[in-house]
This record gives structure tokens, C-alpha cells and sequence, in this order.
């Protein structure tokens, strides 16, 4: 099925969500962890955000400025009868550009509808959307590898896919973001949900990977300048060199040991400013 096919399908289901059969705490309290994980509270957009308006009220609530995204013109509707002064955008999630950066992101149960093949595409475009410091939450499959079907859902065909959880923690670094929370929250059934946290608040330009175990290796971008440091680098100086894509710089600080991406970006930058 493809996204316009699956809008239509919703079309025909979207009062269900804004009806009274229809539970509102669904994804509530796991909205107010993502919450706590923030200290700015300025943008947030809820993507496929349905009919319920439910998390839009939250994100209000908490002071944010609000925006909505679903590709199903029904949803839409009656997601503005309830938010008339909340700006919503008719939009497929493959294709959208994010106009700005988010503190906030939802996706509770929307991106799964879209083709496998878009999943990782969309997981950085959502992880590129975050502002420093910003949450994104999603839902996603519980699987441990990339898999999709086709089930009715309330009368209609419905889509899911799913990258499984090795790759979405494979992509989440890549993203530039941290998983500060994974739970399979209707256990037994194979629904989770993450809180990924955009890493380095506060210091532009610094990325940090995770590689070979225990082997830590910042790579800090401060303008042209590159400078690779490896804290417990294992084996000669000239294998080193030759398993490093970048040459190796000879550092004149001692090593540091860290433990949080804050530390290591201070640690890092203050090294590229002596
Ligand atoms: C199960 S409903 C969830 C709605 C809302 N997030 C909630 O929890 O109440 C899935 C929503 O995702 C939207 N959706 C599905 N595929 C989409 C896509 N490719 N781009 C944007 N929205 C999409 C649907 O139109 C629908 O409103």
C-alpha cells in the first residue's frame, strides 16, 4: 500500500479517533517522559497527528508553539475543528521538508504506515529536525529485523512496517541522536515506543561516535579544522592510522576519560581552542 492509499483508508476511520470510543490517555504518559527529558520548550509539531488532538493538548499545555502533520485531509479537518488556531500541514511524512528545527517531535503511531524502504530516510529526517538538546518520540514494531504486512484494521487494509530494533539503534546515532528510552509498553504485543534526545545541547558542530567496544573516539568538525582524538586507541600508531578514514593528529593533551556527551564535547572543544 502506498501513502495516498493508506490516507484514503484513513479518511474513512479518522471520527473514530475524535469519537468517544476512542481512549485519549493512549501515549499520554509516555509523552510526559519524553517531556521531562527537554529544557527548552519553544516548537514542537506532532506528526500524523490523527484527529484526537490529545497531544496537541499536552504540547500546548507545556508552553510549546504548535504544529500538526497528517496526509489524511479527514483527519485534518476534524484535528482544526478542535485546534482552530494550531497550524496543520496536509502532508506525506516521505516527502516533507521540515521548515525549521523542533524542541519537540511526536510520531506515535503514524511513520510505521509508510513504505519500508522510506523508514530510515525518515528516522534522520526526524532526527535532523530536532533542534540541540530536542526529544523526538516514536512508535515502531518490536521485530529484530526490517519486516512488513498488510492487515485489516477496523474494516480496511492497513500497512505497517517496521526496521526492527537493531537498525533503528544503528540509525539513531547517525542521526547526531542519543535513545535515552526504548519499552515495549502493551507487552505482549510487539508495540514500542523510544525517546531519542538530539546530542550536544548547546555546542554547535560537535558530534560524538561510539566504536570498537570500548574504544571512544571523538571527532569534533569546528569549522575546517578536524581533529581525531582516541582515548583508549588500541594496537601501533600506524595501524591506527590505516584503520582511520582521517589521519591521525598527534595530540599534545593527555588523554581524557568521559562519561557523558557533554563532557566530551567540552573536553573536545576546549582542546580545539587551546
Ligand atoms: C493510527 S493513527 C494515529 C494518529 C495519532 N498519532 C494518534 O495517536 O492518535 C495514524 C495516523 O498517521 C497518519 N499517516 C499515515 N501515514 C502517513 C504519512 N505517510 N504521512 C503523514 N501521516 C501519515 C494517518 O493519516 C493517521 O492519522
Amino acid at each position: 500500500m502506498n501513502p495516498q492509499e493508506i490516507a484514503e483508508n484513513y479518511n474513512k476511520l479518522a471520527s473514530y479517533w475524535s469519537g468517544d470510543q476512542f481512549n485519549r490517555e493512549n501515549g499520554i504518559a509516555q509523552h510526559q517522559k519524553a517531556l521531562q527529558f527537554l529544557s527548552n520548550k519553544r516548537n514542537a509539531i506532532d506528526i500524523g497527528c490523527g484527529s484526537s488532538g490529545r497531544f496537541i493538548d499536552l504540547m500546548l499545555e507545556a508552553g510549546f508553539e504548535v504544529e500538526g502533520l497528517d496526509i489524511s485531509p479527514e483527519m485534518l479537518r476534524l484535528a482544526k475543528e478542535k485546534h482552530p488556531k494550531v497550524e496543520f500541514h496536509l502532508a506525506d511524512i516521505c516527502a516533507w521538508e521540515f521548515p525549521r528545527k523542533y524542541d519537540f517531535i511526536s510520531a506515535w503511531d503514524s511513520i510505521w504506515h509508510a513504505p519500508l524502504v522510506c523508514h530510515e530516510q525518515i528516522l534522520m529526517k526526524l532526527c535532523d529536525g530536532l533542534a540541540d538538546g530536542g526529544v523526538l518520540i516514536f512508535t515502531s514494531g518490536g521485530i529484530d529485523r526490517p519486516g512488513d504486512s498488510t492487515n485489516p484494521c477496523m474494516g480496511q487494509p492497513m500497512y505497517h512496517a517496521a526496521l526492527g530494533i537493531p537498525k533503528l539503534l544503528e540509525v539513531i546515532p547517525r542521526g547526531g541522536c542519543i535513545c535515552r528510552h526504548l519499552e515495549y509498553d502493551q507487552y505482549p504485543e510487539l508495540h514500542i515506543y523510544l525517546i531519542v534526545q538530539k546530542a550536544a545541547p548547546g555546542e554547535e558542530g560537535c558530534r560524538r561516535e561510539l566504536r570498537e567496544e570500548t574504544c571512544l573516539e571523538i571527532e569534533i568538525e569546528f569549522g575546517a579544522r578536524v581533529i581525531r582524538d582516541r582515548p583508549k586507541a588500541r594496537g601501533s600508531a600506524k595501524s591506527r592510522e590505516a584503520a582511520s578514514p582521517l589521519p591521525l593528529k598527534a595530540s599534545p593533551a593527555p588523554h581524557v576519560v568521559v562519561e557523558t556527551v557533554e563532557e566530551w564535547c567540552s573536553a573536545a572543544l576546549s582542546r580545539v581552542r587551546r
